[in-house]
């Protein structure tokens, strides 16, 4: 979509979209605005986006965000090194045979596992977390309504569990705490305030839901790009350090989550339109990344980019909260992948099932066969 996205950018980068009923926003100076105040853009949704961090405003979110961040600073997430590996390694070594599918063998069961862990899960539930995980990246069987609503049915159904599960869970860590996030967030106050189970459940599953696919397509977009790409396998062969400015280069190439909602709470211009209150608008970072008054050569994929501010965590109050787990994960995954390279068969494009989504930019499914 990156072609068309860039096209829209340079033609009209504020439109209005009269068949989706909102504005989109295509050029990286006018995403970054809307981004940075959220005073005027807002996050909140209607019910049915909940009580999350994602979709409150100031000041509540301010107090919310604090109580979390520092279980994800770098140094905190650091600590989870040897654990990572671990993990990738296990599921590497599990694979049975000479074929894998590098999205459901690997890249989805990482940052499960990973966030199931740092959330203090018991782990003979892991089972449990996987078989959530695989229904929450299930696509429907065609493209009929009514494929698409029985999919939709049982993602909300895995959503009560996985919510139903963390209920019981923190039961048993409010009587007798351990050293785990979801302890710590029983214990927190706000203004003297505890949170009620009912915001730690939310957060629990807004940690799932915000950190799992997005961490899965970025490990499975970078892997596309060594497909496309392949001299540059040679060049992470030769020079592993490249590995983190890959995967910077990976989110601002290949974003995971291409475009990202607000609401006017205000009338106000931007590139010359004027956008009435409750307007809806669409940030489109998939487009600002490439945006070439920002970016020299912005289609052209260079691991050694510097500085490379794209915008694929989002700015401002709500950058995303994980982003130093996600790129964590990331190095790790291209690290244990790219050791093992030589063995490695990648497909050629045509074989790699992309998803269908306007705002997701990932794979669904990706076949590597060992040599
Ligand atoms: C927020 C992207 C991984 C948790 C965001 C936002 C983006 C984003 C664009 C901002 C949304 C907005 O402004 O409305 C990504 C990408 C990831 C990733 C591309 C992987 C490559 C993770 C992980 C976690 C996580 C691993 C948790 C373990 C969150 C949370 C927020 C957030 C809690 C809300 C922060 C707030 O509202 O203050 N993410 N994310 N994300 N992300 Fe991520």
């Amino acid at each position: 979509p990156f072609g068309l996205l860039s096209e829209l950018r340079q033609q009209t980068p504020v439109r209005y979209d009269s068949v989706r009923n909102c504005w989109d926003v295509f050029s990286y100076g006018e995403v970054q605005r809307i981004l940075k105040d959220p005073k005027t853009f807002s996050s909140v949704r209607g019910a049915a986006g909940g009580q999350n961090l994602l979709f409150i405003d100031p000041p509540k979110h301010k107090q919310l965000r604090d109580l979390v961040n520092k279980a994800f600073t770098p140094k905190a997430i650091q600590g989870l090194v040897p654990r990572i590996e671990e993990i990738s390694a296990d599921l590497l070594d599990g694979v049975d045979g000479v074929d894998m599918n590098l999205v459901s063998d690997f890249a989805t069961p990482l940052p499960v596992i990973v966030i199931a862990e740092l959330l203090g899960t018991p782990a003979e539930d892991r089972a449990h977390f996987k078989h959530w995980s695989d229904i929450l990246v299930e696509s429907a069987e065609d493209e009929s309504a009514e494929a698409y609503e029985a999919i939709m049915r049982k993602r909300m159904e895995a959503m009560q569990e996985l919510a139903q599960y963390f209920g019981q869970l923190i039961k048993v860590r409010s009587r007798i705490p351990k050293d785990d996030l979801i302890s710590a967030l029983l214990a927190a106050k706000i203004d003297g305030v505890q949170l009620t189970e009912h915001e730690v459940i939310s957060f629990c599953v807004l940690l799932l839901a915000a950190g799992n696919e997005t961490t899965t397509n970025l490990i499975a977009n970078g892997m596309r790009v060594l497909c496309e790409q392949p001299e540059l396998q040679d060049e992470l062969n030769r020079s592993p350090e490249l590995i983190p400015g890959f995967i910077e280069e990976t989110l601002r190439y290949y974003p995971p989550i291409i475009a990202i909602g607000r609401t006017a709470t205000m009338d106000v211009e931007l590139g010359s339109q004027r956008f009435k209150t409750g307007d809806q608008i669409i940030a489109w970072v998939g487009a600002a990344n490439r945006d070439e008054s920002v970016f020299a050569a912005p289609d052209r994929f260079d691991p050694r980019r510097m500085p490379n501010p794209h915008m694929s965590f989002g700015f401002g109050i709500h950058f995303c909260l994980g982003a130093p787990l996600a790129r964590l994960e990331g190095k790790i995954a291209l690290q244990m992948l790219t050791n093992r390279f030589d063995q490695f068969q990648l497909p050629d494009g045509n074989d790699l099932v992309p998803i269908r989504s306007s705002f997701v930019f990932g794979v669904k499914e990706y076949p590597i066969s060992f040599v």
